[in-house]
């Protein structure tokens, strides 16, 4: 017989998901649990206790409210007091100033950090990168990345600061949550709401990846303008638990609970994952990258990233992002006489970008999956040396060509972040990054089509006989 703890670590071979994107979902693991016809009965059905789990602020206009209601053995109150949490976690940030985090505005590039060889859990593995903003005032976002080896054990991690935004690069996620249970690969995303309880298992053991943070907004799926009805992210394919319950005792069960960037532990002697059912639009949700219908151009120049969004977390301001989340997935490149890869550029947005597999079209070498790259507000990038002389050598007879086995993403954000020191004192920041452009040269020649030469200082024209000078 299975002890408790490997109950909690076992996961079923098919889990079973419900399809869809901000919908009013429900879910029952034993039939006739959920109460019809109103949310609060005087007695549940099967004697549970309802609790409701709001995303949004009551009154929030109905199009972006957000609300669960969970049937539960014993409420989630049912806990000694939150105490700060021994050790603390020195490495997460959820308030970005002076104090904990700086300005920088080079370039930065890291080489994929190393999964530690101690036992880390997916809490003590987790790192802020940089960010933006406070979850106090519930506004900003924080980048994380995570390297851990070992499930979390008789504990789970609640995240009141923020929703989570989880890239995973290398290992499986095995995650309960209180609406059930998510296998999450790598070339998946999985999204977890601000205040859900959930555990994270890595059954193949080193894992790594990244996590967006937001806080005080929620994912949205992009407008699709005039691309039409259809394309990009289909709604349908984003997946949403099933109810499931454990109704074992757990003694010293831990709750892990982020409040302020701060952790705290509050103790009882039960799973929090003994919700029989529930329904709500308020979710953990998951979703197949490989799934994604890119759209892009078909005669001509570069499309802007935007068109690859998947998921955007809005501002107040129409078309501003707090954060969107864009991939570069498997596509073809169709565009005639046309400078293919991504364009030189600078940007008031700033970008984090990752690699999940593969390499990424704009970067020869350098940029390896688990590695990350930053250019932050107005700091130009583009393509390495190597990529812009490998795409003007093939000419404008390159023909149609499949980028093939690759995922990159960037998280796209416009608050300007501010990076964390051991972010910057990293063993895994790549100092040469900057080489990597140092040797574009010029190609400038003063040149008419005829082979007349202008020289616009002098106002005439001269023939061309020698090089134009590096
Ligand atoms: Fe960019």
């Amino acid at each position: 017989m299975e002890s408790d703890s490997m109950k909690r670590t076992d996961f079923p071979a098919n889990l079973e998901y419900q399809s869809g994107f901000g919908n009013h979902l429900s879910s029952e693991a034993i039939a006739g649990a959920l109460p019809q016809g109103q949310n609060s009965p005087l007695v549940c059905p099967l004697g549970l206790y309802a609790e409701q789990i709001s995303g949004t602020s009551f009154t929030a206009p109905r199009k972006l409210n957000l609300r669960s209601w969970l049937y539960r053995i014993k409420p989630s109150v049912t806990h000694e007091p939150f105490k700060p949490r021994v050790p603390s976690h020195e490495r997460l940030v959820s308030e970005f100033n002076q104090s904990n985090s700086s300005a920088n505005p080079t370039q930065l590039r890291w080489k994929p950090v190393e999964i530690p060889e101690s036992p880390t859990d997916f809490i003590d593995g987790l790192h802020t990168v940089c960010g933006a903003g406070s979850s106090y005032l519930r506004h900003g976002y924080a980048i994380h990345m995570y390297t851990a080896n070992k499930s979390m054990d008789n504990c789970a991690f609640c995240n009141a600061d923020g929703d989570f935004l989880i890239v995973p690069q290398k290992g499986r996620l095995w995650i309960t949550t209180e609406c059930g249970k998510l296998q999450v690969c790598p070339g998946e995303i999985v999204v977890l709401p601000q205040g859900f309880r959930f555990t994270v298992n890595l059954p193949d053991g080193p894992s790594r990846g990244y996590i967006a943070e937001i806080f005080g907004t929620h994912f949205q799926l992009p407008d699709l303008g005039p691309i039409g009805a259809n394309g990009l992210a289909a709604p349908r394919d984003f997946l949403v638990p099933t109810a499931w319950y454990e109704e074992s005792s757990c003694p010293g069960y831990t709750i892990v609970q982020k409040y302020g960037g701060e952790l705290f532990t509050a103790k009882q002697d039960f799973s929090p994952f003994n919700v029989v059912a529930w329904h709500g639009n308020y979710v953990p949700f998951k979703y197949d990258l490989s799934k994604f219908c890119p759209y892009n151009t078909v005669l001509f120049d570069h499309s802007d990233p935007s068109i690859n969004t998947v998921l955007t977390a809005p501002t107040d301001k129409l078309g501003v992002a707090l954060l969107d989340f864009v991939i570069f997935p498997p596509r073809w490149l169709v565009a005639e006489n046309t400078f293919r890869p991504p364009y030189y550029h600078r940007n008031c947005m700033s970008e984090f970008m990752g690699l999940i597999y593969g390499g990424y079209e704009a970067k020869a070498d350098g940029f390896l999956p688990g590695g990350a790259s930053l250019h932050s507000c107005m700091t130009p990038h583009g393509p390495d040396t190597k990529t812009y002389e490998a795409t003007i050598a093939l000419g404008n007879e390159a023909g149609p060509r499949r980028i093939a086995d690759t995922m990159a993403f960037m998280f796209e954000s416009c608050l300007i972040p501010r990076v964390c020191p051991w972010a910057l004192e990293s063993p895994f920041m790549d100092h040469d990054y900057y080489q990597c452009w140092i040797g574009l040269r010029s190609h400038f020649i003063r040149e008419t089509t005829n082979g007349q030469r202008r020289d616009v200082h002098k106002g005439h024209n001269e023939t061309v006989t020698g090089g134009h000078g590096e």
